[in-house]
């Protein structure tokens, strides 16, 4: 895998500080009657005024700057007319590309009063992320990840994700290795120091299958429950780990 040398991880901060800054945006003015299309407009204005460019866009034929999934979509919401409603849980998920470096984050954001349901489903998703990352070091097998995140959301009850995973990112969005949300404790690759990777748990109040949409992104559970995701581009080090985009 990918190691980043100090000078690029410098070059990193800049295009992770935006989608940092651009999540934070959207949580301030994302409301009930919004559509999905309209915080993708922010987004895209947001990044282009920053300097960088939306790498979702045009990505294997992605036609937005941002996955924009409202509660039974998982993942790759494609935004367009559907209007966001009170109650709703929303994740939105984007990545800038500035300095030859992309930076990649989601945040689930709550919309008015939510059921305790979606709201306990979002707090835990966000904590698998903390409880993904506890420990995490030079030197920690790949799967202590999953691991850690899975046992935190099966215990609240809920499920992990399978079909999507996090992954390696620098000068390409996604990068060697896969991340994925569940595994064995001590198995797969050592982490080594300078590893940049995107740990994003994606996490479903009933089963873990999803559907794809026939418009090829769109993810839907199977059974129509909600689903969360948090992401964070995180560095690996000797003694721990650094979040650039929190
Ligand atoms: N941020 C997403 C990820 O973590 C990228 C979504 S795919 C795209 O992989 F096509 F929308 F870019
Ligand atoms: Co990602």
């Amino acid at each position: 895998m990918n190691v980043k040398s100090e000078e690029e991880i410098a070059l990193m901060r800049e295009p992770c500080a935006i989608v940092r800054d651009c999540l934070k945006f959207v949580g301030d003015r994302i409301r009930p009657g919004m559509t999905t299309g309209e915080v993708d407009a922010i987004v895209y204005e947001f990044i282009k005024a920053s300097g960088a460019e939306p790498s979702c866009l045009g990505y294997c034929g992605y036609p937005a700057s941002a996955c924009v999934s409202v509660n039974e979509v998982v993942v790759h919401g494609i935004p367009g007319d559907r209007v966001i409603r009170e109650g709703d849980i929303v994740s939105v998920d984007l990545c800038a590309y500035k300095n030859g470096f992309h930076g990649d984050a989601a945040r689930t954001f709550l919309i008015g009063e939510v059921s305790e349901e979606k709201k306990k489903l979002v707090r835990v998703t966000e904590e698998c992320f903390f409880r993904g990352i506890e420990g995490l070091k030079a030197g920690t097998a790949l799967y202590d990840i999953g691991y850690s995140v899975q046992k935190h959301a099966e215990s609240n009850g809920f499920s992990v994700i399978r079909a999507y995973t996090g992954h390696g990112i620098g000068r390409e969005m996604h990068e060697d290795p896969s991340v994925p949300n569940y595994g064995k404790r001590g198995t797969g690759l050592r982490l080594p120091a300078g590893a940049v990777i995107c740990i994003e748990p994606m996490i479903a109040a009933g089963t873990f299958r999803v559907n794809v949409l026939p418009d090829g992104w769109t993810a839907v559970t199977s059974d129509g429950k909600p689903a969360a995701h948090y992401e964070n581009t995180v560095v690996i080090r000797e003694d721990g780990v650094e979040i650039l985009t929190l």
